[in-house]
């Protein structure tokens, strides 16, 4: 059986976190802003440090897709519980693993991620209700009445079982058509209860539920196209009806064929402007090294950008266990280190790598040495801006730095100062080393500045600060 907890999150963007660290970041009164500040000082003078830390500074979870059969793995339970604030079961919920017979239900595998999500604070995304993949052979066999009463069963003793533990359920996943028609993809509940179905499931999910939000999920969905249009057209006429809706999942699976779109954030936002939330629910980027990180900067950037983006999930931690391995599409390598990816996303969402955590696989290992970068905007214009780096040392002296700081196209970087730059092939990352001003003292700040002409936005994603 799954522990129940108090739901302290009214439907708002922010879900409620068990920790104090996740508190501090969704805080809205004073008072509670007082008390944990007194608490927990140190959190307060650094940016945070790990994915779901920042993300809660931002209002926003940061989830990962996770798989029961892996949380027997030290490295990867370590990694999920230090860094996310929230879990979807990647196979677990689907229809063939709670109900592979009629009327026989079966949740341990995914009370297990449950039960682990709790114990460490973290929200559930609930996936899937009403999804025509992984079904199991006994629901497409039904004739139209047994189909209806089998459809809102399932989703009733799914969403009971489930009641008060998850903050947002994929009610319908991929009803939609690729391509242009904008048509209904033909599954057993299209073909046999016609259009009507999508809304009914809506329905018995809020009367179920009242509590969880309740989301449609698609991909191909994330700028705006055919299919995303047949979408925006289903959630307004939901709107304007009262058929309870309340966000839209945008899978997010990019790759070279199909790439981040150039308005992947307009799309989110003129689905916000309908009055549901969004949310980020599979994101992965296949690709590597800066051009992946790049990407992943981006898609974090396009989220904090809409408010009601309200948070992102990858699907998967570690590129050995994607469902897409070959294309190494997620933000930890096989050994759990951190990928430049991972640090894109991370300071896209303003935190910092601690230098000196014992935590991070990546740290150099010197106690003390290190420095961390920070950026703002200085100025801005109609078509540009000066951007400013403060590098700060750690906790012994640094006798050079180095950061990456990417542009996106056609921003280009005019001229620098107070540090010098190198530039790769793509003409879009520059490297800046110091010119004279590489010898810190430990704890002590310098900093660079450049202009950017070709738009006054995106900022530039900066990575992270690497000493010598
Ligand atoms: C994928 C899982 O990652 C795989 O392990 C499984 O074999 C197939 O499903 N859209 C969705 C997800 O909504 O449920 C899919 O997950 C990926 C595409």
């Amino acid at each position: 059986m799954i522990r129940k907890r108090t739901r302290t999150r009214a439907g708002g963007g922010t879900p409620a976190h068990g920790r104090l660290r996740a508190v501090l970041g969704a805080t809205t009164t004073a008072l509670l802003t007082v008390t944990a500040l007194a608490a927990l000082p140190q959190t307060t003078a650094h940016a945070a440090g790990t994915l779901g830390a920042a993300a809660a500074e931002k209002g926003r979870y940061f989830g990962a897709a996770v798989a029961a059969n892996h949380l027997g793995e030290a490295q990867y339970a370590a990694t999920l519980n230090r860094e996310f604030s929230s879990v979807t079961p990647e196979n677990e919920m689907k229809w063939d693993a709670v109900e592979p017979n009629r009327g026989s239900f079966s949740f341990s595998r995914a009370d297990q991620i449950v039960n682990h999500a709790r114990s460490q604070g973290m929200d559930v995304r609930g996936h899937t209700l009403v999804w025509h993949s992984q079904l199991p052979g006994w629901v497409s066999g039904l004739g139209a009445s047994d189909l209806r009463s089998a459809m809102n069963n399932h989703i009733t003793q799914v969403m009971t079982h489930y009641k008060g533990e998850i903050h947002s359920w994929d009610v319908v996943n991929e009803a939609f058509q690729d391509g242009g028609s904008g048509a209904r993809r033909s599954s057993p509940f299209q073909d046999k209860l016609g259009n009507g179905f999508i809304e009914e499931a809506f329905r018995t999910a809020r009367a179920t539920d009242p509590a969880a939000k309740l989301c449609y999920n698609d991909y191909n969905t994330d700028g705006v196209n055919a299919k995303s249009n047949a979408v925006y057209d289903m959630v307004k006429d939901f709107k304007s009806r009262g058929v309870p809706i309340d966000c839209v999942g945008f899978q997010s699976h990019f790759n070279p064929n199909s790439p981040v779109p150039s308005d992947y954030r307009a799309n989110l936002q003129r689905f916000a402007d309908l009055g549901v939330d969004v949310q980020i629910t599979e994101l992965d980027i296949e690709g590597s090294g800066q051009a992946q990180a790049t990407n992943y900067g981006n898609v974090v950037r396009a989220c904090l950008a809409v408010t009601r983006c309200t948070g992102i999930t990858v699907w998967g931690i570690p590129d050995k266990y994607s469902w897409r391995s070959s294309g190494t599409p997620l933000l930890f390598d096989d050994n759990y280190n951190k990928k430049p990816a991972y640090d894109a996303a991370l300071s896209a969402l303003g935190g910092t790598t601690d230098p000196d955590d014992p935590d991070d696989p990546d740290d150099p290992g010197t106690p003390g040495a290190g420095c961390t970068a920070t950026y703002t905007t200085a100025e801005q214009w109609g078509s540009g801006y000066n951007g400013k780096v403060t590098i700060t040392a750690g906790s012994s002296p640094i006798t050079g730095w180095s950061v990456d700081v990417t542009m996106t196209s056609p921003q280009k970087v005019l001229s620098v100062w107070n540090g010098s730059p190198t530039w790769d092939s793509s003409g879009n990352v520059m490297t800046v080393r110091p010119s004279w001003n590489g010898s810190l003292a430990a704890g002590a700040s310098t900093s660079f500045g450049f202009t950017v002409s070709g738009g006054a936005s995106p900022p530039p994603q900066v990575g992270a600060c690497t000493a010598s």
